[in-house]
């Protein structure tokens, strides 16, 4: 089956006046049409550029980037800024992590939602497009949806809005939601009532969702299938039953073994060392220098060897397994 998003041997470099940061290293991943998928590692690992590589949102001049990036079969890497626009809100919808962030402060909550569900075209008649916006407040579980279209952000929780920019994310019934942290600006009910309704939400609509967070917990209840990311690669991949029933790479035990409470802190407890800087990264396995297996072999690049279903991994301890 073809993916939806296909991102293969993505790299991201930096020139900074440091020199260059060698932030992403190859990254390989997929989600498939309907998938819930989520992204996982600690924080500085490089989830967030990753996120905004595919959203076209990494324009710095001295930004380098290689590898590709296919949604639904279009190159998002060369396709012109024009295109990336008409994608975004319609096809692919982001939520960020802060709300307040993302909305605008000047205009009142039915503005920005009549230009998002304008942008989809189901609806052009003002009438047509408030009914719309009032109803996908309603599925977001707002109870006075007059009351909220007709205020501004700041007149608004930071829940309402969060439940806002849900129903914003999902009212041109996207193939695609691509949610960084969503709620995590917020207090943990908040952040688990997102989760909730992102997840009973694009049941509904058959979104697929690659989902970001670095909180091993939020994976366990949302995502079908998870990538392990450090250090700008990915250290092993697979379904989510698989990674909390069997983690393989040192750096997914290491996680797996502090998952923090979904009111945890940013960085996971138990893992001595941190993220390394990434205009020095360590050569091969960037986890080396904190890994309590280390080998000799580990300095070299390790490929993710297949152990079977979908189980991935990028560690010397592992044979693939082989196939017929
Ligand atoms: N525009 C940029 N210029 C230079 N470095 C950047 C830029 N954006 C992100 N980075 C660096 O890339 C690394 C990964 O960042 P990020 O993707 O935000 O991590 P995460 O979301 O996993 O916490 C960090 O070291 C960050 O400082
Ligand atoms: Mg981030």
């Amino acid at each position: 089956m073809a993916a939806l998003l296909r991102i293969s041997d993505l790299h991201l470099h930096f020139k900074l006046f440091e020199g260059i940061s060698y932030v992403l290293k190859g990254v390989n991943l997929e989600v498939g049409r309907g998938e819930r998928v989520a992204l996982v590692g600690e924080s500085g690992c490089g989830k967030s550029v990753t996120l905004r590589l595919i959203l076209g949102l990494v324009r710095q001049n001295n930004a380098q980037i290689k590898g590709h990036i296919e949604f639904d079969g279009l190159d998002l890497l060369h396709s012109p800024a024009a295109k990336l626009r008409e994608l975004r809100g319609r096809r692919i919808s982001p939520i960020f992590q802060d709300p307040m962030a993302s909305l605008n402060p000047t205009f009142t909550i039915f503005d920005q939602m009549s230009a998002v569900i304008r942008r989809g075209g189901k609806a052009r008649r003002r009438a047509e497009v408030f009914e719309l916006a009032r109803s996908a407040l309603r599925q977001v579980a707002i109870t006075d949806p007059e009351r909220v279209l007709g205020a501004y952000p700041f007149q608004l929780s930071g829940g309402l809005n969060q439940r806002v920019l849900i129903a914003m994310a999902l009212v041109n019934q996207p193939d695609l939601i691509l949610a960084d942290e969503p709620g995590t600006a917020l207090d943990v009910t908040v952040q688990e009532q997102t989760l909730r309704l992102m997840r009973r939400l694009t049941e509904e609509t058959h979104s697929a969702v690659l989902l970001i967070t670095h909180n091993l917990g939020v994976v366990r209840e949302f995502a079908e299938r998870v990538y392990v990311m450090y250090a700008g690669s990915v250290v092993e991949e697979g379904l989510t039953k698989q990674i909390f029933a069997s983690p393989k790479h040192p750096y997914t035990r290491a996680l797996l073994a502090s998952v923090p409470k979904l009111s945890g802190g940013e960085l996971p407890q138990g893992i001595e060392g941190f993220v390394p800087d990434y205009t020095k990264p360590p050569s091969g396995c960037r986890f080396h220098p904190r890994c309590p297996h280390v080998h000799a072999a580990c300095q070299r690049d390790q490929p993710l060897r297949d152990l079977g279903n979908g189980h991935r991994v990028a560690c010397v301890l592992y044979e693939e397994v082989s196939r017929a």
